[in-house]
């Protein structure tokens, strides 16, 4: 099960690696457009030097055709490191530029998911992650859940390396739903992820505790 989160703000990145069990970050041009940094590259690179190699950093593209896509993922991989994912729309392009990618031994994100027949060609393709769209294709009527649930059977059942990443969300329900149905990794805004512990009856619970010890030990005593 991996959590990952979708943002580039530095701050909020240093704040969620330290206090949750992060394994990456993620980002599209509008989640980057956000945060609007200056120079593009210096911040991805302050991004790594945050979360170490022993996280994934998935990058997306911008272009819309193969050749240039595969140009612009080779020069991430040279302005940042060649340990970063690849996040490459499945377009009938992008698929073009998955395939290529793949045969150069580059990671790959396969992302904007929308349908399983997208997902099943970037599978084919040799994608590492795919990301299905959560929230958007619930927008458009269709059940997400679906799609994952048969998207992880098809993975396992012909034996491929790759995880779904599931994405674009914006509840904890959508997210809970994303690993029960089968999602082996999750990329959320921070604050989707820190609403899992907005429960009141969390810090009920720890108060209550705390209480009961100082009854017992008195006001100012502790265990260390
Ligand atoms: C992943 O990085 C996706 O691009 C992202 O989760 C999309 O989220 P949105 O639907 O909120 O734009």
């Amino acid at each position: 099960m991996e959590f990952i989160i979708d943002t580039v703000d530095l701050e909020e990145i240093k704040d969620a690696v330290e206090h949750m069990p992060i394994v990456g970050v993620t980002s599209n041009p509008s989640i980057v457009k956000r945060t609007s940094p200056a120079k593009f590259f210096d911040h991805m690179r302050e991004i790594r030097n945050i979360i170490g190699k022993e996280r994934s950093l998935h990058v997306q593209v911008i272009s819309k055709d193969c050749e240039t896509i595969v140009k612009e993922a080779h020069r991430i991989l040279e302005e940042i490191d060649n340990q970063v994912y690849i996040k490459v729309p499945v377009s009938y392009e992008g698929v073009k530029a998955i395939k290529i990618l793949k045969s150069e031994g580059i990671n790959v994100t396969a992302t904007a998911v929308y349908d399983l027949m997208q997902a099943y060609m970037a599978l084919a393709a040799g994608a590492d992650y795919i990301a299905p769209y959560v929230n958007r294709i619930g927008n458009l009527g269709s059940d997400p859940m679906e799609l994952i649930n048969e998207l992880s059977n098809r993975i396992a059942m012909d034996g491929y390396d790759c995880k779904i990443i599931a994405a674009s969300f914006k509840g904890v329900q959508q997210v809970r739903d994303s690993f029960n149905y089968g999602a082996q990794a999750i990329t959320a805004p921070v604050e989707v992820l820190k609403a899992i512990f907005k429960n009141p009856n969390i810090e009920k619970a720890v108060d209550d505790f705390n209480s009961d010890w100082y009854a017992m030990y008195g006001e100012g005593t502790g265990i260390c």
